[in-house]
């Protein structure tokens, strides 16, 4: 299936892995992709969801899209990574040149995402030090929208807002320097510290919430089961859209991080770590929130339904409330948005990683080179659409067409093709199997070949004309056309384009005749 070039034969496998960079263990490829995995999509994004789609009975389909589609995705992306050592089209395409669009695809899809994400972690981390004098006063909603993010024109405006901008401009800043620093120095080494840091910070804010006054009542929100509602196509259709989206699946992020990693380390094994280890942060973060919600209920006299708000409400709105409302709420509210700026920044290098390693790969470049070549734009780009006035509004189209028209659009394709254009599931299995502790057989090909993608192929389809139907979140047509359907078309064109120029023999992936690396 390896495609080599004439004259090109297999470079010596520390050569060329020594110049990609590594992960110096198994612990620390671990860390990283928990890093990556744990985001704001756990902290924000979970809670609302689930309380949204059925309460406590959302365990189900949720559980069912982890074990169906999820770990079994995530294998995929490992097995693919680990197997060609490249980024995603690079290991795509020595899969088959044939997947290579694929592969551009999943680094356009980062590309997006990254513009946006580092905007949120820009708004936390000017939360974060709000928090302490509780800059918001008593109108959290209004500051929001008209202090901080000076968003009170209707219509479309794009004036430059400082407050956004200097944060934005320091998360991009600080992460480029992340990136720059390579694979173990940069990304490995913040995963390290920053994760230990995460689990604390969220820990504490999890205890402290807890004993608030409605904490119980909040929980009992969040978790009173609403049966009714499995029979709901729109409550799996977000399951799996969270657990993609959540594990970080699906956007080339596991292909590219599995690539640094020794070859002889248990991948199903690590796999199971970071699947379970990400949804009991998603517990964890709806366990906190909720009780900090039956407070802010309690307190309001009013139910917890009222309160219950989605990602950047949840965030920026109703957590300011609490802040203010509850005893020592400035160390809540510092522990709660330090903690989705940490999880968003170990995030965040892993999308940007995506398309670094991708522009490395194709075009022969250094780190420092690719960096720029990728931190530059990126950074304009977020700059432009998103620090302006009409910031809000954007982001929130993207975010919503992204996800649902790139991520699991990408992955369902990227299944079928693996699975039944270039038969390549087998390969695969054999390939984790070798040192993985979980052998992966005919149930893991059946879920990827066959139950995943015609899951996934039913809520794509069910979103697709829902959203054709209805307008989402009642926004102007010409700006979903714009940001939302034309940002999903614009990056899965772009892929093929990109994939069918210069189209450079596809080198065979290093021989690993050594067994020498690190890694387990
Ligand atoms: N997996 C990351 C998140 O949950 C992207 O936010």
């Amino acid at each position: 299936m390896t495609t080599p070039g004439p004259g090109q034969g297999a470079a010596p496998a520390e050569t060329q892995e020594a110049r990609r960079g590594a992960f110096s263990s198994r612990k620390v490829f671990i860390l990283a992709a928990i890093g990556s995995a744990v985001g704001l999509g756990n902290i924000w994004r979970f809670p609302y969801v689930a309380y949204e789609n059925g309460g406590g009975a959302f365990v189900i389909p949720y559980l069912v899209a982890l074990l169906t589609a999820g770990l079994p995705f995530l294998f995929l992306d490992y097995a693919l990574g680990h197997k060609h050592r490249g980024s995603a089209p690079l290991s795509l395409a020595r899969e088959s040149r044939k997947a290579e669009p694929l592969g551009w695809w999943q680094v356009g899809i980062c590309f997006v995402i990254a513009v946006y994400y580092a905007v949120i972690i820009a708004y936390s981390l000017r939360y974060t030090f709000f928090s302490i004098d509780k800059a918001w006063g008593d109108d959290p909603e209004g500051y929001f929208f008209g202090d901080f993010l000076q968003a009170n024109d209707p219509g479309v405006t794009l004036d430059v807002v400082p407050g956004v901008l200097v944060p934005l401009l320091l998360v991009w800043a600080l992460v480029l320097v992340i990136m720059w620093l390579g694979v173990q120095k940069g990304i490995g080494a913040t995963s390290v510290v920053f994760i230990p840091l995460l689990v604390l910070a969220f820990g504490a804010l999890v205890v402290r919430s807890l004993f608030l006054p409605g904490a119980a009542d909040g929980l009992d929100a969040l978790f009173s089961p609403d049966w009714g509602a499995l029979t709901d196509a729109s409550v799996w259709a977000a399951a799996y859209g969270q657990i993609f989206f959540s594990l970080s699946i699906g956007f080339g992020i596991m292909i590219t991080y599995a690539s640094y990693v020794g070859r002889r380390t248990d991948m199903t094994g690590s796999g199971l770590v970071v699947g379970f280890a990400n949804s009991g942060f998603e517990l964890l973060a709806g366990i906190g929130v909720f009780a900090a919600l039956g407070f802010m209920a309690q307190a309001g006299g009013v139910a917890v339904d009222e309160v219950v708000s989605n990602g950047i409400g949840l965030a920026f709105i109703a957590f300011p409330t609490i802040i203010s409302e509850a005893a020592g709420g400035s160390l809540i509210g510092v522990l709660f948005f330090a903690s989705l700026f940490i999880a968003g920044i170990t995030s965040l290098i892993s999308i940007l990683e995506v398309v670094i390693s991708a522009v490395r790969d194709r075009f022969d470049l250094g780190r420092t080179t690719a960096v720029l070549a990728v931190g530059i734009p990126a950074t304009v780009v977020s700059v432009l659409l998103f620090s302006t006035t009409s910031g809000l509004t954007v982001l929130d189209i993207v975010d919503f067409f992204i996800n649902r028209f790139g991520i699991l659009l990408a992955a369902v394709v990227m299944m079928v093709v693996l699975a039944w254009g270039v038969r390549s599931l087998p390969s695969l299995a054999a390939h984790l199997n070798r040192h993985g502790s979980l052998k992966l057989g005919r149930v893991w090909m059946a879920l990827v070949g066959v139950v995943a993608p015609l899951a996934l192929g039913y809520v794509l389809l069910s979103e697709f004309l829902d959203t054709v139907e209805t307008p989402y979140g009642g926004h102007p047509t010409w700006m979903l056309n714009v940001f939302g359907w034309g940002t999903a078309a614009l990056v899965l064109v772009v892929g093929v384009v990109i994939a069918f120029t210069r189209r450079a023999p596809v080198t065979p992936a290093p021989v690993d005749d050594s067994e020498k690396e690190a890694g387990r």
